[in-house]
């Protein structure tokens, strides 16, 4: 990537704007006048500023720079991954109609709830590829495995989905999947919203790079991006249609009132990771790879091989995640997440010297004690009794989980953070389901009446 050679369209256009004294006519309705802090740069679809889901203007010229930096065919969000995968969905279903063919797709059980909201969206059927160990974080699908599936497949899938980073760290052989997945003739698209960063590695592991055919970023998750930021990649050599009908598929679900904040913000970046962010990067791959160094040789046992994340098996170390996490608490250090066993902390290059420092020395000074051997189970595979499609359109109610036993599932209920689901809709609750649910602290379903 050259230096200084991308321009920030947008954001130029705001800040003008937001200087001019304009007055303002239009929405939103706080005219600009300081409420947050953040209004005077708060716009809508104004004369000039162009239209998300019809760019041809400072839009269109900003996707172009994204498009540039990615090498491939870069839309915005200003709804997150959530959107994203939602039109991912949609090209991939309307890719599979225009073959003639009634779309299956094979995916990865850690899925995040926006890709089972999809499947009840646009109604496809879904097939489960399901963890052989570790609980619903992470689904480890090797070439071999999937190479497996799809040469037993009676009808082969319209693509596989897979999450990658998961939510623990863990990424998957994309080279080695797509790979496979040409040679079958199967889409791959991969929910990659905790690895935008990953175009910035030397050499590049982005999902496109590594040959998917489309996969969604969360800008805002691992780039110096406003909450909501993220991109719709679509590989040059994925169908044609992918990119001819991006705009039409994000627009499908997304809000008509983009937010120009988020906007600025997704234009902004380009000129950043244009300008020495990888340089940036490495600096803070390096550090994040000693310490995780330093913390295996005090015996913490780390999950995953993401470089940016530092998953801790609190178990191993003798705590809950909600033990350490409360320990870091005390401290004023925040976490990503934790659970039972894990405690998940996500590092950015926007993280200090001295943030990690803190973070070095909070966890070493914790002292190692005997491991705590939980036995019970972290996943199971639930009876499928209906597609998930079917069974959120049958007529339902919401009910305890202790009171669910025997009744089948019409819509998810699931907790974010990690929004990977437990039993999905259309699956049967049995005495292990309901276990598990209160494990992870589910109380209400909704089911089929
Ligand atoms: C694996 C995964 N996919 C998708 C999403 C949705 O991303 P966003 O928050 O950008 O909508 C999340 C959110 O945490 C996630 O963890």
């Amino acid at each position: 990537m050259k230096k200084s050679v991308i321009k920030t369209p947008i954001s130029d256009f705001v800040e003008k704007y937001a200087l001019s004294s304009a007055v303002r006519f239009h929405m939103p309705g706080h005219k600009g006048e300081d409420f947050t802090g953040s209004e005077i740069f708060d716009l809508t679809e104004i004369d000039g500023a162009d239209s998300l889901y019809q760019a041809s203007g400072i839009i269109a010229e900003s996707e172009d720079n994204a498009s540039e930096i990615f090498g491939c065919k870069t839309f915005y969000s200003t709804e997150g991954s959530s959107l994203a995968i939602r039109a991912m969905m949609r090209l991939i279903d309307l890719y599979a109609g225009l073959k003639g063919e009634k779309t299956t797709i094979l995916a990865g059980r850690n899925a995040h709830s926006t890709f089972l909201s999809s499947a009840i969206a646009i109604g496809f059927k879904v097939e489960w590829i399901y963890p052989e160990k570790g609980n619903y974080l992470s689904c480890e699908i090797t070439p071999r495995r999937l190479g497996k599936i799809l040469s037993s497949s009676k009808k082969l899938p319209a693509a596989l989905y897979i999450t990658s980073p998961d939510y623990s760290g863990n990424i998957a052989d994309i080279k080695g999947l797509a790979e496979i997945c040409k040679k079958y003739g199967v889409i791959l698209a991969v929910d990659n919203a905790h690895g935008a960063y990953l175009k910035f590695l030397t050499p590049s592991s982005h999902p496109i790079d590594l040959g998917a055919d489309i996969c969604v970023d969360s800008a805002h998750k691992t780039l110096p991006c406003l909450t909501g930021g993220a991109y719709l990649h679509i590989s040059n050599d994925a169908p044609s249609v992918f990119a001819e009908r991006a705009k039409n598929a994000l627009a499908l679900f997304g809000s008509t009132s983009p937010s120009y904040l988020i906007l600025r913000s997704l234009d902004k970046l380009n000129a950043y990771l244009n300008d020495g962010f990888k340089d940036k990067l490495r600096k803070t791959v390096n550090a994040v790879s000693e310490i995780k160094r330093e913390l295996s040789e005090k015996g913490y046992a780390l999950i995953g091989s993401e470089t940016l994340k530092i998953t801790v098996d609190a178990n191993g170390y003798g705590y809950t995640g909600k033990e350490l996490n409360a320990i870091l608490r005390s401290e004023n250090i925040f976490s990503e997440f934790y659970d039972d066993k894990l405690l998940v902390l996500m590092i950015s290059p926007e993280n200090s010297d001295e943030d990690l420092i803190k973070l070095r020395n909070a966890l070493l000074s914790i002292p190692r004690k005997t491991p705590i051997i939980d036995l019970s189970p972290d996943f199971y595979i639930p009876k499928k009794i209906m597609e998930i499609k079917e069974a959120a359109k049958k007529p339902s109610y919401i009910e305890r989980v202790e009171r669910s036993v025997g009744k089948v599932v019409s819509e998810a209920i699931v907790k974010c953070p990690p929004a990977v689901s437990v039993v999905v809709g259309g699956e049967l609750v049995d005495e292990k389901v309901k276990d598990l649910l209160i494990k992870y602290g589910i109380e209400e379903l909704i089911l089929v009446k």
